[in-house]
């Protein structure tokens, strides 16, 4: 059964641990990451941004493949679907679709509009049950070749949408997604600590998981962070897995060209990065505490 993250991260602020979002692509992704959750015992969140959702013919169909594996697969861990940097639109689809967890990304509009849709969603996910994750301060990244520094979040501003009612809230505190440039600054600390300020026992969400070095994990998560969201490390460790595989001409051995034998290695790699994210947030052995 799918769950809300609201108890998982409740629990996991509580406990000074975070809880890892890693993002799905296909019906691969999924199994590698519910199986490695299943076997650290520990309760994970399935990310899906809305380019993935299309990719996956839809939310429906997601929902449908999430559902059947948790079954299938004998998931007993706390497992949230959850869209990931969510437009109003496409979060009143995964309502819709059976999503137990959304992200609303309003930090790119003006904060008395982020503040209105945000507050409309809140009360829809209130009457379903939902996890809701709201953005302030917006996350920098690659676009187009440009690389962006992560914005840092006004902690007033955090507080405005916190108070709102959301599940949890993500906070620009110099993260990026993606690889961070050789010149990257690092995270602002002085930032989260005066996030985690003022919004108290607001579990705080830390974007562009990829690439953070454990040292500023670990002080993240003991500055109030308890949900961790991890996307590009996975990939690249599925493409390494997947290019190994090719070059050494495996698939040109038997049957190896057979995708159930291809795509295995990075199925593989993708478990590998997973457990190591899991150790290092703390989250093993926490699903059923
Ligand atoms: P990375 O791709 O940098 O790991 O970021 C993932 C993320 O924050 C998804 O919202």
């Amino acid at each position: 059964m799918l769950v809300s993250a609201k108890e998982m991260l409740t629990k996991a602020k509580a406990g000074h641990y975070a809880v890892g979002q890693f993002n799905i692509n296909n019906l691969e992704w999924t199994k590698s990451i519910l199986q490695t959750a299943q076997e650290l015992e520990s309760p994970v969140i399935l990310g899906v941004s809305e380019g993935a959702g299309k990719y996956m013919c839809g939310y429906k169909t997601i929902v449908g493949m999430v559902k059947g594996m948790l079954e299938e697969l004998n998931i007993t861990v706390p497992v949230a679907l959850h869209l990931d940097h969510g437009s109003f639109e496409g979060a009143k689809a995964c309502i819709n679709a059976g999503f137990s967890s959304i992200m609303f990304d309003g930090s790119s509009l003006p904060i008395d509009e982020n503040v209105q849709k945000t507050t409309e969603l809140v009360n829809a996910c209130n009457i379903l049950g939902l996890s809701l994750e709201a953005e302030v301060g917006s996350i920098g990244g690659e676009e187009d070749g440009v690389i962006g520094a992560g914005e840092c979040a006004d902690p007033e501003e955090c507080k405005k949408v916190a108070d709102l009612g959301v599940t949890m809230l993500a906070a620009g505190i110099g993260n990026i997604h993606g690889k961070y440039p050789e010149n990257w600054a690092g995270l602002s600390f002085e930032t989260l600590d005066a996030i985690q300020a003022k919004t108290g026992d607001m579990p705080l969400v830390l974007h562009g998981g990829t690439g953070i070095p454990a040292d500023m994990i670990k002080k993240a998560i003991s500055l109030g962070v308890a949900k961790i969201n991890v996307n590009t490390e996975c990939q690249l460790a599925f493409q390494e897995a997947t290019r190994k595989y090719i070059e050494e001409g495996k698939d040109l051995e038997g049957k190896g060209f057979d995708p159930r034998k291809l795509l295995a290695p990075g199925a593989e790699a993708i478990k590998a990065t997973v457990k190591e994210k899991m150790e290092l947030f703390g989250s093993v052995g926490k699903a059923f505490n």
